[in-house]
């Protein structure tokens, strides 16, 4: 087994009070096999080079979630990391997870995480839309966002949420999924009903970061795409994050073209347009205010032909099977 030695360039945070840090990096050598996982290294760095290293870690196994850091600029499980799959030149670099308050070095503070998860009300109700029959396809899909281990990965390399704090994030959005697709909760509307409303389903931009990162294949932005088709289907449809996915839909189904003109007033309505007027006009300014006139797309003929494959084959096949709806 062939062994390295790897620099080890690590975030080292240490509190000063009032919510303040002294934020440094410290780089530490270690020898070890390219197999060696990076929480073995800092395991290493801890036991003989320095005591006051702190992370968090249990399992060893990917399956607790705990030791999710920022590692050569990506949030991953330490334990599941090998360094010669990361290291750079020799060099790995190790920081806390963003969007998260950090305690000390490497371990954050996981409550605000858990919060978001816990305001979609993680667990089954009872209700009128609950199904007693639960079939293999809607299984599949409650299954795979069930493989989701609360690690936070996903919402560290956010996008939005480091734009957008009060973002609800994707493990919730996807655990919200995880109950709005299972055939026995009750409550599917009244969940979907919350999801719509703003910094939800509708705030994520399909950065993709959460697919990327996430150390179980969850898939959170599939789930939020689907929340948001099931959201369409309920007719949730007067708050702007839907009302601007209609308007996408009706200019590319009729021109495959955006008519940019009038998607703004189509998505926030006349007040939204009047408050970013200021916007506009050095738009204008600057000559790129685009044509009112839409403007139709060659091979119109074509993308319609696509339109019609996915309405006749819906890419969400257990959202349209009837063997769900309830008894
Ligand atoms: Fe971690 Fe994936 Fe769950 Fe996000 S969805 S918390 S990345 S397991
Ligand atoms: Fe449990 Fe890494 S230590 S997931």
């Amino acid at each position: 087994m062939s062994e390295e030695t790897y620099t080890f360039r690590i975030q080292r945070n240490t509190p000063t009070g009032n919510g303040r840090f002294d934020t440094r990096w410290q780089e530490f050598k270690v020898t070890l096999p390219t197999t060696s996982t990076v929480l073995s290294a800092l395991e290493e760095i801890k036991a003989r080079q320095d005591g006051t290293l702190t992370f968090r870690q249990s399992c060893r196994s990917a399956i607790c979630g705990s030791c999710a850091m920022r590692i050569s600029g990506r949030t991953r499980l330490a334990c599941k990391t090998q360094v010669g799959s990361v290291a750079r030149d020799k060099v790995i670099e190790v920081g806390p997870q963003t969007n998260q308050p950090v305690l000390k070095d490497l371990a954050i503070d996981i409550r605000p995480f858990f919060e978001r998860v816990r305001r979609v009300d993680p667990f089954l109700k009872d209700g009128p839309e609950s199904a007693k029959k639960v079939t293999k396809t809607a299984y599949d899909q409650v299954n795979q966002v069930t493989q989701c281990i609360m690690c936070g990965c996903c919402y560290s390399d956010c996008t939005m949420a480091e734009v957008s704090p009060a973002f609800l994030g994707p493990a919730a959005l996807a655990k919200s999924f995880r109950f709005v697709s299972d055939p026995r909760e009750g409550m599917k509307t009244e969940r979907l009903e919350f999801l719509s409303q703003p910094d939800n389903m509708w705030s994520c931009s399909r950065c993709t970061m959460c697919v990327e990162v996430c150390p179980k294949d969850v898939k959170p932005m599939e789930a939020i795409v689907k929340l948001r088709t099931r959201g369409l289907e309920k007719g949730l449809r007067s708050g702007v994050g839907a009302r601007h996915a209609l308007a996408f839909h009706e200019d590319i189904q009729q021109n495959g073209d955006l008519n940019e003109f009038t998607l703004m007033m189509r998505s926030v309505g006349l007040g939204g347009t009047l408050a970013e007027l200021g916007s506009a006009l050095h738009l204008m300014k600057k000559g790129k205010i685009p044509s009112p006139f839409p403007h139709k797309a060659e091979k119109l003929g074509e993308l319609r032909k696509i339109y019609d494959i996915l309405e006749k084959n819906p890419l969400d096949v257990e959202t349209k099977a009837a063997e769900i709806v309830p008894e």
